[in-house]
């Protein structure tokens, strides 16, 4: 009988000495909680494809906000949801719309306590819901967008944004909002770039969060799934035009490239763990198929484990709660 000389068996045979070795833990600071605020609710709202997500009223986004902050997260993204649309998404650029609002109503309740995080795209706020200007022939026209983001995003710093995150894929958004916040003053908002982005049908749920009316899909200007090397170019373009930290979205089924851009880039980078995700698990945990903490923090950790340093979840705040009786 011969017996193995190497035994990677000894490392993983109590709770402590597999404490000892992890090679990869998440912490709360790097979390960030998307949260979606509905003008018009007098109560939070349920969204029925994302089980414990709710569209939140103005009041109870302040809330929420400040337990977000007492769970130790490192951030809060926000979206808005206006109750009118309009071709053009002015909802989006006008101070009083909901998004401008609530990034108001946030800082007012938080302050610097935690990082105040806007998404910088009209899909929201046009009744076609597109990310951008339609041209006549109805293609999304690119460079009339960039005008609509760079008063958007100046409207958001304005309300107090701490970041804005450009999220429509236009080519040039990032230049052209860095340009457009510092012109207004704004020099010290930062922006999160969704650098990386692909046409996904894991948004399915997200769609209903916002009310989408979208038909069809956003293939002109998304990325296309079968394609890394196309990430790598998006990421340089958008460091070169100034964006300060670069998001990969999706995140799971993109761990490949997450871990390719991180190599690529010297700025933080993060990852969007996004609606169809979250969703997915919850399901599947609620047909007792799988252990739905256990499958949250295994998720969130092997996102952080191919390279991102910050991870938006809609678990952000649940999964701080775990990870402090893990530690
Ligand atoms: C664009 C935006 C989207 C998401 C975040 N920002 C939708 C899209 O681009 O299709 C999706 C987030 C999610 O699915 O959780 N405003």
């Amino acid at each position: 009988m011969s017996y193995p000389e190497v035994r990677p068996r000894r490392l993983r045979r109590s709770p402590a000495v597999r404490r000892l070795v992890e090679e990869t833990r998440v912490a709360p600071a790097e979390l960030v909680l998307p949260m979606f605020v509905r003008e018009g609710l007098a109560e939070p709202r349920p969204i029925a494809s994302m089980p414990g997500v709710v569209q939140h009223s103005r009041e109870s986004l302040r809330k929420a906000a400040a337990e977000a902050v007492h769970a130790g997260i490192g951030g809060i993204m926000l979206f808005g949801v206006p109750t009118a649309k309009d071709e053009t998404g002015s909802g989006g650029i006008d101070p009083d719309g909901i998004l401008n609002v609530a990034i108001r109503d946030v800082i007012a309740e938080v302050g610097d306590a935690t990082v105040v995080m806007s998404d910088l795209c009209l899909d929201e706020f046009t009744s076609h819901g597109h990310c951008g200007l339609l041209a006549p022939d109805g293609t999304v026209d690119n460079d009339a967008t960039l005008a609509a983001y760079a008063e958007m995003g100046v409207a958001q710093a304005e309300a107090g944004a701490h970041m804005v995150g450009p999220s429509g894929m236009m080519d040039g958004q990032v230049g052209v909002v860095r340009r457009a916040l510092d012109a207004a003053g704004h020099a010290d908002t930062a922006i999160l770039a969704y650098a990386v982005k692909y046409s996904s049908s894991f948004y399915g749920p997200f769609r209903e969060a916002v009310e989408s009316s979208l038909q069809g899909d956003r293939r002109t200007y998304q990325q296309d799934p079968a394609n890394l090397r196309e990430s790598l170019r998006e990421v340089r373009l958008d460091v070169a035009e100034g964006a300060d930290l670069v998001m990969v979205k999706p995140a799971l089924p993109y761990l490949d490239v997450l871990s390719a851009v991180r190599a690529e880039v010297d700025v933080p980078v993060a990852a969007y763990q996004i609606s169809g995700e979250y969703s997915m698990v919850e399901a599947a945990a609620a047909n007792g198929w799988i252990d739905r903490d256990r499958a949250v923090l295994e998720t969130l950790t092997s996102i952080r484990r191919a390279g991102a340093q910050i991870i938006l979840t809609y678990w952000a705040v649940d999964a701080a709660r775990m990870l402090r009786d893990r530690y």
